[in-house]
């Protein structure tokens, strides 16, 4: 397997440091709870970032920074996942009990997550190239679920914080492009002349 480049080694180095600080936060004697709040907000960055990139490759389909975001889609995917995998493992931990855990799935604020969490590690177990050689056009159509796994994150948080800012902020950007996106196809030349 060739070595990453230095620009992938320094991006893996910077998405794993959160990691490092919130392990090294419960080391030092943090209880449980105190990295399930850093490392969903992580998760859900990650995520937005992620879908992100499509949209901005469609708009920006010349440069090379969209060029550099869209060969490193799968890094930024598989981290959304795995924090969101630090994120349940340390909710579970704080709990400590799995007939609360069960218990709590009831609750829509905690149903949303499961399900979310779910989809990203469908999409996550797939986002390799043997997968993608195995699966053919439904690996793309499985990848697709990171869509409905972004809106349930959104209503888990929604759910769960007392202000809905924050969240719908993270929401934004994402919407914002793929608003672009459809605005530019649609208003194109060819787009019109097919509405004639
Ligand atoms: C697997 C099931 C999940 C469970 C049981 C779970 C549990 C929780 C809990 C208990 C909180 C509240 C923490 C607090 O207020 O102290 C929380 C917040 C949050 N979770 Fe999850 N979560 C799950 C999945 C996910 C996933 C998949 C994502 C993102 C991809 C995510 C993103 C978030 C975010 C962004 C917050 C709010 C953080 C904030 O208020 O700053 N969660 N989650």
């Amino acid at each position: 397997m060739a070595a990453p480049s230095r620009s992938t080694a320094v991006l893996t180095l910077l998405l794993v440091l959160p990691a490092v600080l919130l392990v090294a936060g419960l080391a030092s004697g943090e209880p449980w709870r105190f990295a399930i709040r850093p490392s969903g907000d992580f998760a859900a960055k990650l995520l937005v970032f992620t879908l992100s990139i499509s949209p901005l490759r469609v708009l920006f389909p010349q440069s090379r920074w969209t060029a550099w975001l869209m060969s490193r889609r799968r890094i930024f995917g598989l981290s959304a996942f795995l924090y969101a995998l630090f994120h349940l493992a340390v909710f579970c931990a704080s709990i400590g009990r799995l007939d609360w855990i069960l218990e709590g799935m009831a609750f829509a604020s905690m149903w949303t997550g499961w399900i979310a969490f779910g989809l990203l590690a469908t999409v996550a177990s797939i986002s390799n190239a043997a997968a993608m050689a195995r699966l053919g056009h439904w690996w793309k159509r499985i990848q697709r679920l990171a869509y409905p796994a972004a809106v349930l994150t959104l209503a888990h948080w929604l759910l769960l914080s007392r202000s809905s800012t924050e969240a719908l902020l993270h929401a934004a950007p994402v919407a914002g492009l793929w608003i672009a996106c459809g605005t530019r196809r649609f208003s194109s030349p060819v787009a019109r002349a097919k509405l004639k």
